[in-house]
């Protein structure tokens, strides 16, 4: 697979103050890879060096074989960046917008019609073709910031953080079209704090910490690298207090919690066959109305691994 992002010791400083150290970060073709880590990590001063907005102050950056700085201007064609916060062009319609950053990418024209129409359709904006940019809701502004980067069909999307500060439905919205834009084959590195929608979207997630990457792989690793032992939420329909007597006792479990009308039961470490526990209960005639294992999700891997609990 051809490798289209690639850093090798990435280092930003910003007068003492070391934002990105040492940065690896390999993103292959077609890749969605999901930015992680808390505020200031460094997430946002990685997508502006991909971008060609910043140059390293060590180290290198490639984004389709092309060296940030050395080569900027072979690699600004092939890239779309989103930024976190939308410029203003108050006194432009939508219409305008669009083909005013079509221009500046050298699309006239029939040509330029035809591509405007096209990305306000992708980005379901037909509708809001003549209004004022300024009067557009904030998950409209999101959606015309994607819309304008499509223009020139880059290879490569930068996204650093679309969806923030997006109701639930315009979220949904967001998710809908990036999934769209990942089946078209498009390369993208989306940065979000939205942990559990990056699941669903990414196929690879990198987390970092004060300028540093503390894991990259896919979604699927890093939960099991974050679980350590098994959890079981049990119902039964009546004598939960017996029924977590009868659990403790029983030898593959370390111990049980009431919570929420549900047995929370621990598993002992490297118990993974929990049907002991299902025979258990059924043989001193409790009804189960539910067994199931504890997800372990993003949100709670990216905890763990940020608080140095994983090492
Ligand atoms: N122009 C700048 N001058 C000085 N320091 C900066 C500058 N830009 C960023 N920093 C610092 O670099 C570090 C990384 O910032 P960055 O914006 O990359 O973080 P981030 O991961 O995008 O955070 P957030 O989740 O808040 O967007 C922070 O400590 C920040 O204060
Ligand atoms: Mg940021």
């Amino acid at each position: 697979m051809r490798l289209i992002i690639q850093t090798i010791n990435l280092t930003k400083r910003y007068g003492k103050l070391v934002a990105l150290n040492n940065l690896q970060l390999n993103i292959e073709e077609g890749e969605c890879f999901g930015y992680i880590g808390p505020n200031g990590a460094g997430k946002t001063t990685t997508i502006k060096i991909l971008s060609t907005l910043l140059q390293p102050t060590w180290g290198e950056a490639r984004v389709c074989g092309h060296v940030v700085g050395y080569e900027s201007r072979k690699i600004r064609p092939l890239i779309g960046y989103v930024p976190d916060f939308f410029g203003a062009y108050e006194d432009m319609v939508v219409q305008e917008y669009l083909e005013f950053f079509a221009s500046a990418y050298g699309i006239t024209g029939k040509q330029r019609k035809k591509v405007v129409g096209d990305v306000l359709e992708l980005t379901d904006l037909t509708g809001k073709i003549d209004a004022l940019v300024d009067s557009l809701s904030r998950g409209m502004q999101q959606r015309l910031s994607v819309a304008r980067v499509l223009l020139h069909d880059p290879k490569v999307l930068l996204l650093d953080e679309p969806a923030s500060g997006l109701d639930p439905r315009a979220r949904i919205e967001m998710r809908e079209l990036l999934k769209e834009l990942r089946n078209m084959g498009k390369t993208i590195i989306i940065s979000s704090h939205i942990l559990h929608e990056l699941a669903e979207l990414c196929t690879t997630v990198g987390i970092i910490e004060q300028g540093e990457m503390i894991f990259h792989g896919p979604i699927g690793e890093i939960i099991r690298r974050v679980k350590t032992g098994t959890k079981l939420h049990v119902r039964v329909t009546e004598q939960m207090d017996l029924a977590a007597l009868t659990l403790e006792k029983s030898e593959g479990v370390k111990g049980v919690e009431i919570h929420n009308g549900d047995l929370l039961v621990e598993l002992k470490e490297h118990t993974r066959d929990y049907s002991s526990i299902a025979r258990l209960l059924l043989r001193n005639n409790f009804r189960i109305q539910e067994i199931r294992e504890e997800e372990i999700n993003l949100e709670t891997a990216f905890m763990r691994l940020t608080k140095g609990i994983v090492q």
